[in-house]
């Protein structure tokens, strides 16, 4: 961050003095103005509900262009990334600062492998949950129970702790992921194989079973390597924000995490996916494609409370890169599986081409998001629809903890405290008290 050739010039109608405010650069995107001071210096605040115009941090991991529906992790771009990566090399990435060399990415896929196991306790505290509670009230509690487990790391001022901490959370989420949903569906734990990669254990770990040996499809692993890849980091969105919040008071990052898997789980954010997945199963229900038209105009009706689930973004004002990579795959694990005229996936291209031609969508800049096919190509795997936000969430992990540990590892770095406008009853005194 350096400080731009301008300053910001606050004037005020009533007389008051106006107050300079230093502008910042960070490396690309908007110039910031610092109104740390504003406050001390005026005794008035900014009011910015919704984060539209705030950046609430400077960070060097993730950046999008909204406007060119642009996504680089650490400078590389998504699609880079997802053509020629590999999930775990992209955690490095995202934790480190750079991609690893051959060396370094064998150590690291060890490591983490090393850790995919979780306390064979961690199956008693699941087993007191409802066989039909939902996986992500499941997952908001298997996480934040982590912090019981490991007492050794949950200092988050030390570095040794936070990196072992980011492992772990790596490592387990899968292991967790897949145990929340063989606990519901009444069939027994499969442990972690570190053999297969990190997505192909996971497959394993979701639909294997003890009495048959599991083979790995390739296509269904590299597709799963690559939805991991797309929902690994998305700077500072609901669920990021949210652990980077609950770590600022020094909580320890099972905690925080836990905390970003509870806001990740909202319709808004993550919960998307399911709710996208729901929506085409409506309109199915309605008639299919034929009734797309009709549904759009339930969706234009603002007094309808329908939404284009899957639709619209906060940032992207163009084609979610995300959304396009995860419509190739699509296509490649329908066609590996035979499943090419899924009438899923036809309404889905109806309704997504009927939107892309409206004025309604056009004129607001409405574009299908990374939810949008998300929830078909995990659906062709096999992937129950209430499961699609508990691996979304696996996938974000280490989005949150490396944004967390940048955090914490910032000079700058304060607990988060927004303040207010007041709009309630001033002083008053209780009937009877003076
Ligand atoms: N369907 C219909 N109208 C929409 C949609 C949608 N999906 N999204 C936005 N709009 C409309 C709004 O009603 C508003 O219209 P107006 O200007 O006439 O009042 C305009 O577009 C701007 O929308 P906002 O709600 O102000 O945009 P905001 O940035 O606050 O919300 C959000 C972004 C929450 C993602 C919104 O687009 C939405 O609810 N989309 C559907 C849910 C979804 O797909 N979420 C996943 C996001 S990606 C992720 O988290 C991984």
């Amino acid at each position: 961050m350096k400080l731009a050739d301008n300053k910001a010039t606050l004037s005020f109608s009533n007389g008051s003095p106006s107050i300079e405010m230093p502008v910042y650069s960070g490396s690309i995107g908007p110039d910031v103005i610092d109104i740390r001071k504003l406050y001390g210096q005026t005794g008035m605040f900014t009011y910015d509900p919704g984060f539209l115009s705030t950046a609430s941090c400077q960070s060097a991991i993730t950046f999008i262009d909204g406007d060119k529906g642009e996504l680089l992790y650490r400078g590389y771009p998504i699609e880079q990334l997802a053509n020629h990566g590999d999930y775990l090399d992209t955690c490095y990435l995202l934790l480190k600062g750079d991609l690893p060399d051959a060396k370094q990415s064998t150590d690291f896929h060890k490591l983490v492998n090393n850790h995919t196991m979780v306390n064979e306790q961690m199956q008693f505290f699941l087993r007191g949950f409802r066989r039909d509670a939902h996986p992500m009230a499941v997952m908001t509690g298997l996480v934040g129970a982590l912090s019981a487990f490991y007492h050794d790391s949950t200092d988050i001022t030390n570095p040794e702790h936070r990196e072992i901490s980011a492992i772990r959370l790596i490592a387990k989420l899968p292991t967790l992921v897949a145990m929340s949903y063989k606990y519901g569906i009444g069939q027994p734990f499969m442990y972690p194989q570190n053999s297969l990669s990190y997505s192909g254990n996971f497959l394993r770990m979701m639909f294997g079973v003890p009495c048959e040996d599991y083979v790995v499809n390739p296509v269904l692993e590299r597709a799963l390597d690559r939805i991991f890849i797309l929902h690994a980091d998305h700077e500072q969105n609901a669920s990021t924000s949210t652990v980077r919040l609950c770590g600022s008071s020094g909580t320890n990052p099972f905690a925080a995490v836990a905390a970003g898997v509870a806001c990740l789980w909202g319709p808004a954010h993550g919960g998307a996916n399911e709710a996208c997945l729901k929506m085409l199963d409506d309109i199915q229900r309605m008639g299919g494609i034929s009734k797309v038209g009709e549904f759009m105009e339930q969706v234009k009706d603002k007094n309808s409370g329908v939404k284009l689930m899957g639709f619209g973004h906060r940032v992207y004002k163009n084609y979610d890169p995300r959304a396009k990579l995860m419509q190739e795959t699509c296509n490649e694990v329908l066609a590996e599986l035979g499943l090419e005229n899924d009438p899923m996936f036809k309404l889905a291209k109806q309704v997504e081409k009927i939107a892309l031609e409206d004025d309604y969508f056009v004129s607001r800049k409405l574009y299908p998001n990374v939810d949008f096919y998300s929830g078909i190509v995990q659906r062709a795997i096999g992937i129950p629809v209430n499961l699609f936000t508990g691996v979304f969430a696996l996938a974000r992990t280490v989005g949150w903890i490396a944004q967390l540990n940048e955090m914490i590892g910032d000079p700058e770095y304060k607990i988060g405290r927004p303040r207010q406008m007041f709009t309630g009853s001033p002083r008053r005194n209780v009937p009877g008290a003076k």
